[in-house]
């Protein structure tokens, strides 16, 4: 494994498929912040929805209907990886009713909506109404004549048709060829419509796109190029900045935040990416993690002309279904290019064996596309010496906080993760005999 930042040979050695860390030479350490208030209409629109939310989905009422996950402390996992300064892991692998990152932004936009579809048709009279009338019988018969399409890896659907069957949309989730069936089988069982592709993700987008648009009544969300997933994503920041103040945890110049986040299309940890850098500036640093094999949002934030993976050789297989992508969102990619602070891909054999460390460690189980995070900190401490040294972070590593998110895995059945698990025990075993 070798850091580079030389700009022409990260092609060229993206397309071994092997690991490698990355730099973004456009991080600007002192980019403008992004503007908050996209943010905040997103959490508010999320907090007056959180009732509506509760009466819904009955595992959210112990909340009031907050779609959240704990900041959790992993001192087993952080003995293990010999790292200082302190480990927190920001669980969306357990947040609730749609199990994975993809929830927050997933809601918010099925929201946005529904909200505008019944403010039109005077079933809402203003946004301080009762957003209970959004799950009353009227609400329902308007929703059902509408149309709710979206295409997905997995995860994305989990949360778009989730949502949208549980208001009454005619909810519609095209499939790519790398979906897990039990996702599938668990959209169906909630009346959604599924469509499985034979193809990768952006052609089941394209496909999706185009069934949904045909419908005058059809709505597609479109995880390419949406804000309103990308501001419901971004909230998370404003919930995590709760919490660590909470947690009495300071984040500023002298303690700084190591943030590190799976990543396929780029929406959900670009949202996160603009959330904590508007949140926490200089202060915090981002590092996106990716397939070795679909490292499409380090390809589109190097190039502006945003080459897929395929363009450079790579195969786009990975078992880390939700990050299994071959293109980019070039609107995220415009948003994050000076913000994130660079990308290290991951190998199928390395998530196994995080995905084991972790619960051989903490009793924690996740997907194999949220193990991607586990190993950013020793590869930033080993491969991101510039990185470090460059912003003067080497001396502050025993009082920064380094947050590994882990993005999915609450839904997985028993069944499909004793597999996982069995994987990564190999892995690891093999890894120690070598
Ligand atoms: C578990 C998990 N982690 C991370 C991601 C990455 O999100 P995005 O595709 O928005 O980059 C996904 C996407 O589906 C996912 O399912």
């Amino acid at each position: 494994m070798v850091p580079i930042q030389d700009a022409s040979s990260i092609a060229h050695r993206l397309s071994l498929g092997k690991p490698l860390f990355w730099l973004n030479p456009a991080c600007a350490h002192d980019a403008p912040h992004p503007e908050l208030e996209e943010i905040e209409a997103a959490a508010a629109r999320l907090q007056r929805c959180a009732p509506l939310l509760a009466q819904l989905f009955p595992e959210l009422a112990a909340d009031n209907g907050l779609i959240e996950s704990p900041l959790l402390a992993v001192p087993a996992l952080q003995q293990a990886l010999a790292l200082p300064g302190r480990l927190l892991l920001k669980a969306d692998h357990d947040l609730p009713v749609a199990g994975s990152v993809k929830a927050r932004g997933g809601f918010h936009e099925v929201l946005c909506h529904a909200e505008s579809l019944a403010l039109d048709a005077g079933i809402l009279h203003s946004i301080d109404d009762d957003y209970l009338k959004l799950a009353s019988p009227e609400a329902r018969a308007l929703f059902a004549q509408h149309l709710l399409g979206v295409a997905s890896t997995g995860n994305l659907g989990l949360s778009i048709g989730v949502i949208g069957a549980a208001l009454g949309f005619d909810t519609c989730v095209h499939m790519s060829s790398d979906a897990k069936e039990w996702k599938k089988q668990r959209l169906r069982n909630f009346g959604v419509r599924v469509i499985e592709h034979s193809s990768d993700y952006s052609a089941a987008v394209a496909a999706g796109r185009a069934d949904t648009e045909a419908n005058p009544r059809g709505y597609f969300v479109d995880d390419e190029n949406s804000p309103r997933l990308f501001y419901g994503y971004a909230v998370a920041a404003l919930r995590l900045r709760d919490q660590l103040a909470r947690a009495g945890i300071p984040v500023d110049a002298e303690h700084p935040l190591m943030a590190y986040i799976p990543c396929g299309v780029g929406g959900a940890p670009g949202g996160i990416c603009f959330g904590l850098k508007q949140v926490f500036g200089n202060a915090v640093h981002c590092f996106f993690a990716e397939p070795a094999e679909a490292p499409c949002v380090l390809l589109g934030v190097q190039d502006p002309s945003i080459p897929s993976v395929y363009d450079i050789g790579l195969s786009c297989q990975t078992d880390a279904d939700g990050l299994a992508v071959g293109l980019a969102s070039e609107w995220v990619c415009t948003r994050i290019r000076t913000l994130l602070a660079g990308v290290y891909t991951v190998t199928d054999e390395s998530l196994y064996q995080d995905l084991y460390r972790l619960q051989s460690t903490e009793q924690i189980a996740i997907e194999p596309s949220a193990a991607a995070g586990i190993q950013g900190p020793a590869r930033l401490l080993s491969q991101g010496a510039d990185y470090l040294g460059a912003r003067g972070l080497e001396s502050r590593l025993a009082q920064a906080t380094q947050l590994i998110w882990t993005t999915g895995g609450r839904l997985v059945p028993d069944e499909e993760y004793k597999k996982f698990l069995e994987r990564g025990k190999i892995a690891s075993n093999e890894t120690l005999t070598d």
